[in-house]
């Protein structure tokens, strides 16, 4: 287990989420301010998910920052924002963002496997598609349960198997390769981004998450379902022809 954390975290120190964003081209906005507005331009669902506007004095907990542009906007809606993640690199980067937006940041580099938190702390657990990168994603979820007050909620996102982007990984690397028999699960883990990664289905995330008293799955089609290149995507307009069952964003809320 241990040297597949070390894989995980070699792979986003060395790409931290969203880092290609903001070095490319300088423009009139910073570095920071390009990844967000492309971010929440690709990825809308995260702001309907958050609702960052909702946890002002809340206690918050974000498990794996990345370089911290949700972080930064529960910290701007007045949340008692804390925030961990596996790679220091991104947690270093994280820190510049808050900073250069004149927040005080609470960031430490922390495993989601075990969380340097006391019991019961937390009114919000968030998490955008970081717990189906580590290899024990059952002990991530205990750990979220952990640190939850009672009656309080995580709100997370996971990857979905039964999705058309997965469909896509098995076009490419299970046919196109000449493994048709390759189980899907380990195309996702081998192909899709840090090594290791879980996608699940429905039924899966509600064994992981039996311990909360109750759980609510929807899955979104997003951008990704709809890849065109590496970088090139079909207009969100053409999401709406997607059953919304394929999607690649599985929307967890649970509560304790
Ligand atoms: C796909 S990025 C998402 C980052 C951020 N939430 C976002 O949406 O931009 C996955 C992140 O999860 C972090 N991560 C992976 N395994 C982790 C673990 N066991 N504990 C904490 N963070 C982890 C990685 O370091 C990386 O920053």
């Amino acid at each position: 287990m241990q040297m597949e954390k070390n894989a995980v975290q070699a792979y986003w120190n060395k790409r931290p989420c969203g880092f290609a964003e903001v070095e490319s081209d300088a423009g009139p906005e910073t570095g920071f301010a390009r990844h967000a507005r492309l971010r929440y331009a690709r990825e809308p669902e995260i702001l309907e998910f958050a609702r960052f506007e909702r946890w002002r004095d809340c206690r918050v907990l974000e498990i794996g920052v990345g370089i911290g542009a949700d972080y930064t906007r529960f910290l701007r809606a007045g949340a008692r924002a804390t925030g961990v993640d596996l790679s220091s690199q991104s947690i270093r980067l994280a820190f510049q963002n808050a900073l250069a937006q004149g927040l005080a940041p609470q960031l430490s580099n922390a495993d989601a496997e075990s969380l340097p938190f006391a019991e019961a702390g937390f009114d919000l657990v968030y998490s955008w598609g970081v717990l189906h990168h580590s290899p024990d994603l059952q002990r991530t979820i205990r750990e979220v349960h952990r640190v939850l007050k009672p009656g309080a909620e995580c709100r997370i996102m996971l990857y979905n198997r039964r999705s058309l982007l997965a469909l896509q990984c098995y076009l490419r690397y299970g046919l196109g390769r000449l493994h048709p028999f390759a189980p899907l699960s380990r195309l996702i883990s081998d192909h899709i981004e840090s090594p290791g990664t879980q996608a699940l289905t429905k039924k899966e995330v509600h064994a992981l998450f039996r311990m909360f008293s109750s759980v609510q799955v929807h899955s979104v089609p997003t951008v990704y379902d709809l890849r065109l290149g590496r970088r090139r995507f079909a207009p969100h307009a053409l999401l709406r022809f997607v059953p919304r069952s394929l999607g690649w964003f599985l929307l967890i809320r649970a509560v304790k």
